[in-house]
């Protein structure tokens, strides 16, 4: 590196500059061969070390390869869901989740993937009566449960009657969402039957038997996106769906 006449004259300046009071004096400083001394044997030590190192690795990163691909290898597990009253036998990837298992595996094809990331509500399905993402809940834990999909619902050629006042009413546009929403909506009215309350209820002060006004159907059924907006028609249906079911 070359020295410009600047810094030479600027280092001048410095060492011709009084110490301020309380430093050290220049004196002070290692004798230039001990510091040439400290300097040589910094860099031996420090080529001996990294050398040392250095044939270390190569074990070190097939040691962390080794453990990364035995962490990440696929786990088969063999389990039976019961879906839609009957027990299915499947063997799957224990990352396998309750979507994949059922449409991939099991051609049940009506759940349907949005996003996979428990964002949409497309992939709603039943169980245990309970309303759950199957995008977000693994095969293997729904084992030992009754599982329902959109497949389960009808009795032969009888429309369950949320599926009814959904054709009734024209809850859906492409249909894309109709049967996570539709899933939904059955176990909304469960959840309402057995006196479950949600937000609406505690802004209108209804905590015992809130009445199921749009306000709260709104509220129930919004983990449930619509990409075409059929919001007023799909309330309209679980509405119907509703007093059916209170007649
Ligand atoms: S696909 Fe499961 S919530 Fe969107
Ligand atoms: S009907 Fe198209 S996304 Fe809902």
């Amino acid at each position: 590196m070359s020295t410009s006449l600047s810094d030479l004259s600027a280092s001048e300046e410095l060492s011709n500059r009084e110490q301020p009071e309380g430093h050290a004096p220049c004196d002070a400083l290692p004798e230039a061969s001990d510091a040439v001394f400290s300097r040589r044997t910094f860099v031996k030590g420090a080529g001996i070390l990294s050398a040392g190192v250095a044939s270390g690795l190569p074990r070190i990163a097939a040691a962390e390869k080794a453990r990364v691909s035995a962490a990440t290898a696929p786990q088969t597990i063999a389990l039976t869901l019961k879906i839609n009253g009957k027990q299915q036998a499947l063997t799957i990837d224990t990352r396998t989740t309750l979507l994949d298992a059922l449409r991939e595996y099991l051609s049940l094809t009506g759940t349907k993937k949005g996003c996979d990331h428990g964002q949409c509500g497309a992939c709603t399905v039943l169980v245990d009566g309970r309303r759950v993402n199957s995008c977000l809940t693994l095969a293997a834990v729904a084992q030992g449960s009754e599982i329902t999909t959109i497949e389960g619902l009808a009795h032969g050629d009888e429309l369950h009657p949320v599926q009814a006042a959904f054709l009734e009413h024209d809850g859906f546009q492409c249909g894309y969402c109709t049967p996570g929403q539709i899933c939904s909506a059955v176990a909304l009215l469960e959840e309402h039957r057995r006196g479950d309350l949600s937000q609406v209820s505690f802004q209108t002060g209804q905590t015992t038997t809130p009445q199921l006004t749009d306000n709260e159907i709104r509220e129930r059924m919004s983990g449930n996106i619509c990409r075409c907006a059929a919001y007023p028609n799909i309330v309209a249906a679980v509405r119907a769906a509703a007093q059916g079911a209170r007649s």
